[in-house]
């Protein structure tokens, strides 16, 4: 279990809602450190011992209506802390507390309205008895009975007990989801919770965690010697900078070029981290030995298990040549974690196999440094500008670890990966000049595996297509293209036509994620 910074810290139980990460998200953005955790991993007294202020517990897709629902251990009602259930959360509450939760013929999904019918410290300064307020619901059983000590608050058309309180015990519940947007007020009673009635100050900061992290790294490591793989992407380029400052010359960051990368940007990594950072490197171009092993591979699972394979065995022999690392370091996120500790498992279907690299502490016998596993993707981003990081690379789209091969349909050729380079510089380019980088999640050429027939002057061509592809997202899981105008579209076209010989017709893919995914392989 990792130790949390900070001295406010709130726990959340975890019971499977996919919402679970924004109620962390939520509460971190008021300034106290959160950790989830699943409902059933911990004891009443490893509870206790983690010494949280308040305890939320999320929603989830089973249901309480049976003695065989999930429940939270019955000490969470014990230790004299606030606590506030959610939807799911409500419900467990109801139940263990001597309510009933009943299924209900009137399910909400989505938008809903609530009236606030009494007073609570968790409506206090947003909502007034009296008023409706939109709120965002997804339930089907019901608490239809409230325990001993519990009034109701608010109530919708299919709650009776939209929120309800026992203020003796700061006990709070509520059947919506105050972390979604959708609520739109429910930032504002989360923040009730965690500061008025938990007492958090707030005060928790990337400075905070930066000067934290830099200590829990010397005190991890000691005197030993770290490696680090670099790619170029944020998150090892945000912990490599972050280690470096903890330990210096003890690190040593590896970074092995497969030459399936971007233009220009192997360039840019060496320029960045050993010339401006001045952090020890190591720069292994590799990329004959991954274009010899991709050879004829045309499977994308294929692929990633070359790719996966050899980057592991390349990496290995360059430690040993540095010889004596005790640690690898790794730039873990904390969706990563809780995915991996979730109660229910991940999912059962594997669309893509995106562990690349996964074999690789195993294989080193190393010990591992993750001095980002409590952190989502924008907190690293906000800790990369904390260390100094350029915002060309703190704020960079998001590049698979198996780089161009997966944007090559089809068997790769360095002539390809020549042609795909160019057309996704040019394409970059305009959405940079455009000022609309930062709105798109992710933005790439991808080299189709078809000529087409075209004419350029008087001569015909027969010349490779390629596919533009933009989307918005908030975490990849989901994504829609990107709507841009018309005249943009026809501008890179004609600049990718004209300026790289050997493709002669581009278009612009228009799939959502689902059904699509984002990679085209
Ligand atoms: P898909 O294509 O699954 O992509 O919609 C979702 C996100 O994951 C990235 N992606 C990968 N990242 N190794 C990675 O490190 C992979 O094999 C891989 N495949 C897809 C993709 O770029 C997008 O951000």
């Amino acid at each position: 279990m990792t130790v949390a910074p900070g001295a406010d810290r709130v726990l959340i139980l975890d019971f499977g809602s996919q919402f679970t990460q924004l109620i962390a998200r939520r509460v971190r953005e008021s300034g106290v450190y959160c950790e989830i955790h699943p409902y059933n991993r911990m004891s009443g007294a490893e509870i206790a011992a983690w010494r949280p202020r308040a305890i939320i517990l999320s929603g989830g897709p089973a249901s309480a209506t049976t003695a065989e629902g999930p429940r939270p251990p019955q000490p969470v009602y014990e230790m004299g802390l606030p606590v506030l259930g959610i939807c799911y959360g409500q419900q467990a509450m109801a139940a263990q507390l001597g309510g009933l939760v009943e299924p209900s013929d009137h399910r909400e999904f989505g938008r809903a309205f609530v009236e606030v019918t009494g007073k609570s410290a968790l409506v206090d300064g947003v909502w007034q008895k009296g008023e409706r307020h939109q709120v965002w619901m997804s339930h089907g059983d019901r608490v239809t009975r409230l325990p001993k000590g519990f009034e109701v608050v608010a109530v919708s058309e299919g709650a009776p007990f939209a929120i309800a309180a026992d203020e003796a015990r700061r006990f709070y519940s509520v059947m919506f989801h105050p972390e979604v947007v959708h609520t739109p007020d429910g930032a504002k009673l989360l923040r009730n919770f965690t500061h008025k009635i938990a007492g958090c100050c707030g005060d928790w900061t990337m400075a905070t965690f930066r000067a934290q992290a830099v200590q829990r790294i010397r005190d991890q490591v000691g005197k030993g010697r770290v490696i680090c793989g670099l790619s170029g992407g944020v998150d090892s380029s945000v912990a490599a900078v972050l280690i470096h400052e903890a330990i210096g010359a003890q690190l040593t960051a590896v970074f092995i070029d497969h030459g399936l990368l971007r233009q220009g940007e192997a360039d840019e990594v060496v320029r960045l981290f050993r010339d401006h950072y001045n952090i020890p490197l190591i720069h292994r171009d590799a990329s004959a030995m991954f274009l010899g092993q991709l050879d004829g591979v045309s499977d994308p699972e294929a692929k990633r298990k070359a790719i996966g394979a050899t980057f592991i065995d390349v990496f290995d022999q360059e430690a040993a040549k540095i010889g004596g690392a005790e640690f690898l370091a790794q730039g873990t996120l904390y969706p990563d974690v809780i995915e991996s500790v979730s109660f229910t498992g991940g999912p059962s279907v594997t669309i893509k196999s995106h562990h690349n690299v996964g074999g690789l502490p195993e294989r080193m016998k190393l010990k591992l440094v993750e001095p980002l596993r409590e952190l989502f993707k924008d907190e690293v981003r906000v800790l990369g500008r904390e260390l100094g990081l350029p915002d060309s690379l703190v704020g960079r789209h998001p590049f698979p670890g198996p780089g161009l091969a997966i944007r090559i349909p089809g068997a790769i050729t360095s002539d390809k990966l020549d042609l795909l380079r160019r057309a996704d510089a040019i394409y970059l380019d305009e959405i940079r000049k455009a000022g609309l980088y930062d709105a798109i999640w992710q933005a790439f050429a991808v080299l189709l595996p078809v000529r087409t027939v075209g004419v350029m002057g008087d001569g015909r061509t027969y010349d490779f297509a390629c596919a533009l592809r933009a989307v918005t997202s908030t975490d990849g899981m989901t994504a829609d293209y990107y709507p841009f105008p018309h005249e943009f579209l026809g501008r890179v076209a004609t600049r990718i036509i004209n300026e790289v010989r050997g493709i002669n017709r581009v278009t612009y893919d228009i799939t959502s994620k689902p059904p699509g995914t984002i990679e085209w392989e």
